[in-house]
């Protein structure tokens, strides 16, 4: 028998740091995690940014996140946090290892696509700041008790179709959005190295279109719709538009677990044939 007493669950024992936890993917990854036994540690900054044409989480959105993880019987501490803030973010780790003794799992997830009808450069700063500072400063804070506790671990990068081929658009923010998520690839691979010989891996995961507010929201469907670049950029192969949150979530959730124990380095796309087809 479990703890849970059913079978053992994929990441029953396992503590899981995901950023961008509120909304959208996140939410997902979180659910799906503590699904699998994980407790959670979860970061979000539950305000807008003005870049951002969508709306950002709320910290009632959090509030939602943390009572789901409770009522699936898991433990969670929940940090309302800027990943631009390096000093926020081990703040939360450091509360996060106060509280479950470990971090054996980070998802960098927190991620913008700041596209601007009314085009500013700034758009390009916040998705550098957000989508790969952010990204660096998640895994710099939980880094040095992963590599103390001697457990090895997995770290996942939530990267883009855009971090591997050239979309995006040729607005500043489609242009950050493209840069940031191939540097969060040069970030994956470098760490993959660095950290194999403590048996933590590292790897990124890269959705096409899912259905979340930064797709689907009326502003983003505006800009993509007067953007001729961005609009003529190919359909998925498989028959279907927009894929659904959970569908990331599990190929995070296979990264995570001891089932891909020899797998670091990978850029996997969870991307319905779409990168094979161009
Ligand atoms: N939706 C898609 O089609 C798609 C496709 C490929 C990749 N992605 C990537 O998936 C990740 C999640 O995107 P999503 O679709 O869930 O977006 P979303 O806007 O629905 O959710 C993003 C979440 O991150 C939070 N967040 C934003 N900036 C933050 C910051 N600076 N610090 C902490 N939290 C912050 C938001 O409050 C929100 O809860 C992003 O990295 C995105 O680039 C999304």
């Amino acid at each position: 028998m479990t703890p849970h007493g059913g079978s053992p669950r994929r990441l029953d024992g396992k503590v899981a740091f995901v950023t961008g936890a509120a909304g959208g993917l996140g939410r997902s990854h979180v659910r799906r995690m503590a699904e699998e036994g994980a407790d959670l540690l979860i970061v979000d900054i539950c305000r807008s940014l003005d870049t951002v044409p969508y709306p950002q989480s709320t910290p009632q959105d959090l509030y939602d996140a943390v009572e789901e993880v409770e009522a699936l019987g898991r433990r969670v501490l929940a940090r309302q946090a800027d990943v631009r803030d390096r000093e926020a973010l081990q703040e939360a780790c450091d509360a996060g290892l106060a509280e479950f003794g470990q971090i054996d799992v980070v998802v960098a997830n927190a991620g913008i696509a700041p596209l601007l009808v009314e085009d500013r450069v700034q758009a390009w700063h916040d998705a550098i700041a957000v989508n790969l500072t952010g990204t660096f400063h998640t895994i710099e804070a939980a880094l040095p008790s992963m590599i103390a506790a001697g457990q090895g671990g997995s770290i996942v990068i939530v990267s883009s179709t855009a971090g591997l081929v050239g979309i995006g658009g040729a607005s500043n923010g489609g242009l950050g959005y493209a840069a940031s998520k191939h540097g969060a690839v040069g970030l994956m691979r470098t760490y993959a190295n660095n950290l194999a010989r403590h048996s933590i891996r590292v790897n990124s995961v890269h959705p096409t279109g899912v259905a979340t507010a930064m797709v689907v929201d009326p502003a983003i469907v505006d800009f993509v719709a007067r953007d001729a670049i961005l609009s003529e950029t190919a359909p998925n192969a498989l028959p279907v538009a927009l894929i659904e949150a959970v569908d990331v979530s599990n190929a995070i959730l296979w990264l995570a677990s001891d089932e891909a124990r020899y797998v670091t380095g990978v850029t996997l796309p969870v991307d319905a044939g779409f990168i094979n087809r161009r």
